[in-house]
């Protein structure tokens, strides 16, 4: 199965230059990169081989909804992918699985993939709830669609603390049994970085990876890009 690799930007670059800059870096055929929204249109122009997604989609169509992007909107500027779910979205703005399924929704409407991150928390794992938190996260996926899955277990993203591979295979076991037919891929994510991405692909079996702060880097990036897609 082909790889993929989605570059998750988060807010990030702090203007359009370097936004060129990182997408004309990134540009490969299986990499899809997610730039804030108002960087759509010019890191689209800076590619010819990698494809633009976003990082979050709003659920209504169009309307008064202040401040908000709908899935129309994306699918018209381009993008085939989504990210929903983020463990940041839902940490700091409370957003639930109510709320990422309608998200969902309104991206399968408009043909898009959606891209369900999904993870627990440190304490959730203590707790032995890991697989209990992530099967209600899955639930949420119509049975008859396929969507793109990211496990990332919270405690690993952005803290360089990133999850033991084994671990990951696991529950990369757990979601691809309990969850057939619902999924097209699954991907690992959470400081996923040049030095341990091949261990996700190789030895956990994910199906590519999520990378957030190394996509940022350039020559970081084109390293993982090397080794997981070649
Ligand atoms: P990280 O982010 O690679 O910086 O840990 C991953 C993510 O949040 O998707």
């Amino acid at each position: 199965m082909e790889k993929l690799i989605v570059a998750n930007w988060k807010m990030n670059p702090e203007d359009v230059s370097k936004a060129r800059e990182i997408a004309f870096f990134s540009d490969q055929g299986g990499v899809i990169l997610c730039p804030p929204v108002i960087f759509l249109n010019e890191v689209k122009k800076e590619i010819k081989k990698a494809t633009i997604g976003a990082q979050d989609v709003f659920w209504e169509r169009k309307g008064s909804f202040t401040g908000e992007t709908s899935a129309l909107m994306l699918k018209n500027i381009g993008c085939k992918y989504v990210i929903i779910g983020h463990s940041e979205r839902r940490r700091n703005l409370k957003e639930d699985n109510s709320i990422i399924e309608k998200k969902m929704k309104a991206l399968i409407e408009e043909g898009i993939t959606p891209i369900l991150c999904i993870g627990e928390t440190r304490e959730e794992r203590d707790k032995k709830e890991a697989e209990k938190i992530v099967a209600e996260q899955l639930s949420i996926i119509p049975k008859s669609t396929e969507v793109i899955i990211a496990y990332e277990p919270v405690w690993a993203i952005g803290s360089g603390d990133s999850c033991d591979w084994e671990l990951a295979k696991e529950m990369r076991s757990f979601i691809s049994d309990s969850f057939k037919g619902r999924f097209s891929k699954i991907l690992y994510g959470g400081s996923v970085n040049s030095e341990n991405c091949s261990d996700y692909l190789e030895k956990s079996l994910f199906d590519g990876l999520l990378v957030g702060s190394a996509s940022l880097d350039h020559q970081e990036f084109k390293k993982i890009i090397e080794k997981a897609l070649n």
